[in-house]
Parts: structure tokens; C-alpha cells; sequence
């Protein structure tokens, strides 16, 4: 989404003029491609909320009104190749709520409009909202005289000659009571089974197949060769009106009994409701069968159910304000799975995107959804050629929700997901308990660069003044600094180049002065800044440091590193026995380290600059050198303060014993840590000892 729009209110008059005008064309646009040409590009959602901005303009700056655009039109002015049919009761649309909330809202509305007093119940009717499109039949005498489309809400198209081939649709209204004059109103769509059938029997003689069922029935509806439609299995739900000679009820409900009863095919969901719970109770109920409808329909229609309150409450702009629709929250379909995609993210995670036969769910083209992770496409076994269900909510980004078992092609294979990274070819990994792969390939992986740089020279790792997000990107998408060891050879090839950083846009002469001394600065740099700068996977600042310590030089870490490839080795050991630094730790390093891309990025980085191994430690300490483990309870300090006095004199403490073990400070409790140093004849010294030791005793 893009930014927050301005609140209308704190517009000008003439900013708000121009948005209104611009919006307007962008409505009549998206009702064009809605209406006239079957073909939406955004989405239901998206459309209303540009609605909601347009009528929300048009509050804070009523002057706007008088030249409205689209003030007298519902959908796009009809087609040029049909006749056209002035509606003599304009065709409405309505207004859309999404939540409980929108619904009671709605009922307050409407009762705040009406004066009704709370305790009065005001019922409403409830039914499914047909997502067809929308169509006026006219009967006289009871004879179906015209059909029409609703075109611009003013003036339809004649559809008439296809009307009449619709077998659901009586010709002829033979009840005795019928009034003269009755404009019928209601959907015209095609059922999921006879759309899949349809599409079947296109795609087998070669002819284009529709998106969806709404699609399938607006184009059927609107051939001009009445005998194609005539081919196409379309039905019709009557629910509205418009001229009427003489009403044959007073209520909703009653007028579409009546319709019922001359024959005209009416929704059996339909539901008289007395409260707002009683509506949503009726709005779950159609949700929960929805699937199982042999129609799509995408929402309730909630209508006041007294014809005089109708009158009452009428119209603003488009919409009844008797009445509403109560949207689904998301859209499903089936397609064709051709392939999967891995994505490559700038953490490194992997994530497989699914590549789909495009399809329309609720009115927007989709032709990727995300498939979150391996686990998620083994767990709902998806293979590539599988049909498989879709579901859009909102505006949220399309889900995959699992395949069609019936439809599985012969040969079909499990999908096996890549070990390697697509964007840069290092091993990807997963760790245990995680169910994202990630890259290792870090420094090189391009997928990644952007956001390992800015790492890389931030504040607590080189900390390059002078060198922040915003720079890293501009030098990055310009090809100058793509690997680490770039930033340090910048100045050289800017000497070099003819197009200079000074003379770049945003970069004056001392700014550029100013970088060049910040990265020489940094030719030196503490190691355990070094080593944090790398973006080793759980590689912290803390670990960083202890790694540092432990190991006193980038090489010592690497050769350690490269030879703890093998878990069970004497290397690992050594790494794992780091205070602080647990398997999953270690094994990052691991994988790091065995990336010969991030070697050749090590080296090139050490060619360049000098890690300063930790300042000296005091090395007339006892302690120094000495590798010392805690073990058992500690009285006097918490394990934390131990370890940094340990460190802090210039010992690397390990959690656990080892023939490197050089001292072992043993508290009450003590268990195998004891007995081991004890078995390997190591020096056990307690607490107290230990304080003396490190002179901090009395
Ligand atoms: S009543 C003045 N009832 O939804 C009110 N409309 O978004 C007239 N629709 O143009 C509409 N099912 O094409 C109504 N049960 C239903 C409906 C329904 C589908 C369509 C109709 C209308 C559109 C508004």
C-alpha cells in the first residue's frame, strides 16, 4: 500500500478537486473493465476503498458534488453493440460492510435515520449475495417483454433474445394476481459444475476459457448471437425490483414470495431477522455452507424488510440506505500449479513461492501465492502439476491451500526442496527446531548483499562513519561496493575512475573526504568487531566478543571453524567448550565457515584491514592462559560475574572438561564436571580459592 492519504478535511478546495477529478476517472475506469468488459483489475476491496475516498471528498468539500462525475452512474455506460434500455427505476448498487461491527453499525444507522425506538425490533432480511450479474426482466400482462442489463445503473443493454433461452426464466407469468406492469429483478449465474463443464467443452474445441463463474455467466449474457447463449447453462435468482404497477406484499420477504410464486426462481437462504445477532447468526450460516452452494456468492445481503421503512430511508448517491452487503472475507479457486519458485530473502530464508496458471479469485488475476516453507508444502503435499485451491483474503497476498487430490497427474513426484541457495549457490541449511532454510552464502549471496553491508559497516560492527543504509544502497545499486573488501578499495578505484563519488548527486567534496578517512580509520578494527561485522547466523555481539577471546585472531576462529565441520571432531568439541557458545551456535559458524565464498570474503577482507586481537589481558594474572571451568553452585558471585573475573585475568572459561581444562573451580553440588577433572588430574580448587587467586579475596 502506499502512503496514508491526507485526511479530506485538511485538503484546499483545489487540491481536493484535483484528487476528486483524478479519482474519478480511476473509478470509471476500473467500472469500465468491471462492467463492460468482464475483465476487473483490482480488487473488490481495493474498489471500495476508492469508492469510500471518493464520497469521503465529496463530505469534507460539498461543492465537489455539484460537478460529480460518476454521481448518477453504477457501473460503465453499456456496451455499443446492444440495444440500450432506459431503467425507469434506476439500478442501484450497495454499500459493503466487512465486520460484525460495520453490520451493527449499519442497523444503527438505519434506526437513527428512522427514529426507531431500541426496543422495537426492526427486522432485516438476510440472503446470499449471488455473484452473477445483474439483470431487469419486464414483464406486461405477465408476457417477459424486455431483459436488460444494468449498464450504467441509468440505461442497460437489451439482452432480451438471451433471456429468453434461459430455461429458468418464465416467458410467460400465468398467475391470476401478477400486476400489469412488473420489473423483476435479479442475478443471472452459472453454477460451479455447469461452469466446469463449460470451460471443459471450450478448452476441448479450442475456444477461450472463462476465470470464474461471474465471468463465464457476463459473457454468456452478453453474446450477441442469442443461440450461443443458448449453449450456455445460465440461471437467474430473482431478488429486487423495479417498476411495479401494483406491489403485491408490503415486505421484502413477501415480494419475494410472490416472485416464487409466478414462478421465478428465488433464493431458499433467504432469512427474516429481528436483531443484529439474528443477522449474524444468518450471515455465519450461508458462510459455513458457502463452499457446499453449487453457486459462488461472496456475502450477505442484509435488506430492511418493511417496504414503507424502504421508502423512507431511500437512497444516497449509489446505494440503498436500506439495505447493505456484507462481504466474505476471502475467495477460493482452483488452478494449475507449474511450477515453484524459491525466493531469497535478505535474512537469507528461503521461501518457495508457488507459480500458478493465472486465475481470477475474487475479481484479481493471481498467478503467485507464497508457500511459506518446506514443511508446509510436505505437510499439504503439494507436487508441481497438481490442480490446487487458492484463497485470497482481502488484500492479503494469495494462499495455497492444498492440492486437488482427484486431479493429481500420473507421475506426479513429491517436491523436493533445494539445498542450495538459487540466488547465489551456497548450501542453504535448516537448523533444528527451525523450519526456515536459510543460505549460508551471506557475504556473496546477492539476495542478501544489501542488508549484510549495512550490517557490516553499522555501529557496532566497523562502524564506518559516514557510510550508513542510505549510502550502502546507492553504492550497491551503482556496482561499487558489492562484497565487504569493496568498501576498502573504494577510495583507490575512485582515484582511478573519471566519474568521481564528489561529483555525485548528494555527495560534496568533504563528505567524500570525510568517508575515505572513516574507511581507512577502520583498517584496524577490533576482532571481535570483525567477526560480528560478518553476519555469522546467532553470531551476536556477546559471541562475537567470546569468540575473540577464545580465539585471539580471524585465523584461529577460521582454521577452528573449517576443522569442526565433522560434529563429532576434536574441533567442535573445542568450540562448544566456549562458555556461552552451544551447538546451534557452533554449527552456524560451521556453516559459515564452510562456504568457501565466505573464505574467499575473509581473505580479501584481511588483506585490506588488521583485526586487533582483545586488548592485552593482565598476563602476570595466575589465571592467564588458563582454560578454567565452574562447576557446582557458586556463594560468593553468579556464574556471570565468575566468568567475566575468569576472562577479565585473562583465562578462557569452557563448559565443560577437557584435556585443555587447566583448572577447575568447584562449588557444592559439584557432579561429573568434578569427577572428569578429578579422572584427568586437573587442578580443583573452591571458591574461596579461587578469589585468592584472582586477588580479589577479603
Ligand atoms: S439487492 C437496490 N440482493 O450485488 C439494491 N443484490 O453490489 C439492489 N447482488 O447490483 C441489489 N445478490 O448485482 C441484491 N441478493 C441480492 C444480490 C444482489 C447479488 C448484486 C447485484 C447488485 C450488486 C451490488
Amino acid at each position: 500500500m502506499s502512503e496514508p492519504l491526507p485526511a479530506p478535511e485538511t485538503l484546499t478546495l483545489p487540491e481536493a478537486a484535483a484528487e476528486f477529478a483524478a479519482l474519478a476517472e480511476e473509478i470509471a475506469g476500473h467500472d469500465r473493465r468491471y462492467h463492460q468488459e468482464d475483465a476487473p483489475s483490482i480488487t473488490d476491496a481495493a474498489y471500495d476503498a476508492l469508492r469510500r475516498r471518493y464520497v469521503a471528498l465529496q463530505a469534507a468539500h460539498p461543492s465537489l458534488a455539484a460537478r460529480d462525475p460518476l454521481a448518477s452512474r453504477v457501473g460503465a455506460r453499456p456496451s455499443e453493440k446492444f440495444a440500450k434500455v432506459r431503467h425507469r427505476v434506476a439500478m442501484l448498487s450497495l454499500g459493503n460492510v466487512f465486520s460484525d461491527e460495520e453490520v451493527q453499525e449499519f442497523v444503527e444507522r438505519v434506526r437513527r435515520f428512522l427514529d426507531w425506538p431500541a426496543e422495537t425490533p426492526l427486522p432485516v432480511t438476510a440472503e446470499p449475495k449471488i455473484d452473477g450479474l445483474s439483470c431487469a426482466l419486464r414483464y406486461e400482462a405477465g408476457q417477459l417483454v424486455v431483459a436488460a442489463t444494468r449498464g450504467d445503473g441509468e440505461e442497460g443493454e437489451d439482452v432480451t433474445a438471451n433471456v429468453r433461452t434461459i430455461a429458468e426464466i418464465p416467458q410467460v407469468i400465468a398467475d391470476a394476481d401478477v400486476p400489469a406492469v412488473l420489473e423483476v429483478r435479479g442475478e443471472v449465474y452459472m453454477t460451479k459444475a455447469d461452469f466446469a463443464a463449460m470451460n471443459a467443452r471450450q478448452e476441448a474445441e479450442g475456444k477461450p476459457v472463462f476465470a470464474n463463474p461471474r465471468n463465464a455467466a457476463a459473457g454468456s449474457l452478453r453474446q450477441l448471437d442469442p443461440k450461443i447463449t443458448a449453449t450456455r447453462p445460465l440461471r437467474f435468482f430473482a431478488y429486487a425490483w423495479g417498476e411495479v404497477s401494483a406491489l403485491p406484499a408490503g415486505s421484502q420477504f413477501g415480494m419475494v414470495a410472490a416472485f416464487a410464486r409466478y414462478g421465478l426462481p428465488t433464493n431458499p437462504l433467504m432469512r427474516r431477522c429481528d436483531s443484529v445477532a439474528a443477522m449474524l447468526e444468518q450471515f455465519r450460516a450461508i458462510e459455513a455452507q458457502r463452499a457446499a452452494l453449487p453457486y459462488d456468492i461472496d456475502g450477505v445481503v442484509y435488506k430492511v424488510d418493511d417496504l414503507d421503512l424502504q421508502r423512507r430511508l431511500g437512497f444516497v448517491s449509489r446505494a440503498p440506505r436500506w439495505a447493505t452487503a456484507h462481504k466474505f472475507p476471502a475467495e477460493k479457486a482452483t488452478t494449475l500449479l507449474l511450477g515453484i519458485d524459491i525466493q531469497v530473502g535478505r535474512t537469507g530464508a528461503l521461501t518457495p513461492v508457488a507459480k500458478l496458471q493465472p486465475v481470477t479469485v475474487g475479481g484479481v488475476v493471481v498467478a503467485n501465492a507464497t508457500l511459506h516453507n518446506e514443511d508446509e508444502i510436505a505437510r499439504k503435499d503439494v507436487r508441481i502439476g497438481d490442480t490446487v485451491m487458492l484463497q485470497r483474503a482481502g488484500d492479503v497476498i494469495p494462499q495455497v491451500l492444498g492440492p486437488v487430490l482427484e486431479q493429481r497427474p500420473a507421475g506426479a513426484a513429491p517436491y523436493a526442496f533445494p539445498d542450495v541457495c538459487p540466488a547465489c549457490g551456497s548450501h542453504a541449511v535448516r537448523e533444528a527446531d527451525e523450519v526456515v532454510r536459510r543460505c549460508t552464502g551471506g557475504l556473496i549471496c546477492p539476495a542478501q548483499a544489501v542488508e549484510r553491508l549495512k550490517h557490516f559497516a553499522s555501529r557496532n560492527a566497523f562502524d564506518i562513519e559516514g557510510l550508513g543504509d542510505k549510502q550502502i544502497e546507492v553504492f550497491y545499486r551503482d556496482g561499487l561496493i558489492a562484497r565487504p573488501q569493496d568498501i576498502f578499495t573504494l577510495e583507490a578505484r575512485d582515484t582511478r575512475s573519471l566519474k568521481k563519488l564528489k561529483d555525485r548527486e548528494g555527495f560534496g567534496e568533504t563528505s567524500v573526504r570525510n568517508l575515505f578517512a572513516a574507511i581507512a580509520e577502520r583498517r584496524s578494527v577490533a576482532l571481535h568487531r570483525f567477526v560480528f561485522a560478518l553476519g555469522i547466523r546467532h553470531v551476536g555481539e556477546t559471541t562475537a566478543r567470546l569468540l575473540a577471546r577464545h580465539f585471539g585472531s580471524v585465523e584461529a576462529l577460521r582454521d577452528t571453524a573449517v576443522a569442526a565441520a565433522d560434529p563429532a571432531s576434536p574441533a567442535f568439541a573445542d568450540l562448544t567448550a566456549i562458555e556461552g557458545i552451544g551447538p546451534v551456535v557452533a554449527g552456524a559458524i560451521v556453516a559459515f565457515f564452510g562456504e568457501p565464498h565466505n573464505l574467499d570474503v575473509i581473505a580479501a577482507l584481511l588483506a585490506e584491514v588488521v583485526a586487533q586481537p582483545p586488548e592485552a589481558v593482565a598476563s602476570s594474572s595466575p589465571v592467564a592462559g588458563r582454560t578454567v571451568v565452574f562447576t557446582g553452585s557458586l556463594e560468593k558471585m553468579t556464574r556471570e560475574e565468575a566468568k567475566a573475573m575468569a576472562e577479565r585475568l585473562g583465562a578462557k572459561v569452557a563448559s565443560s572438561v577437557s584435556k585443555k581444562t587447566s583448572l577447575v573451580v568447584a562449588g557444592p553440588g559439584a557432579g561429573s564436571k568434578l569427577t572428569q577433572a578429578q579422572a584427568l588430574g586437573i587442578e580443583v580448587i573452591d571458591e574461596d580459592a579461587w578469589l585468592v587467586l584472582a586477588g580479589t579475596a577479603g
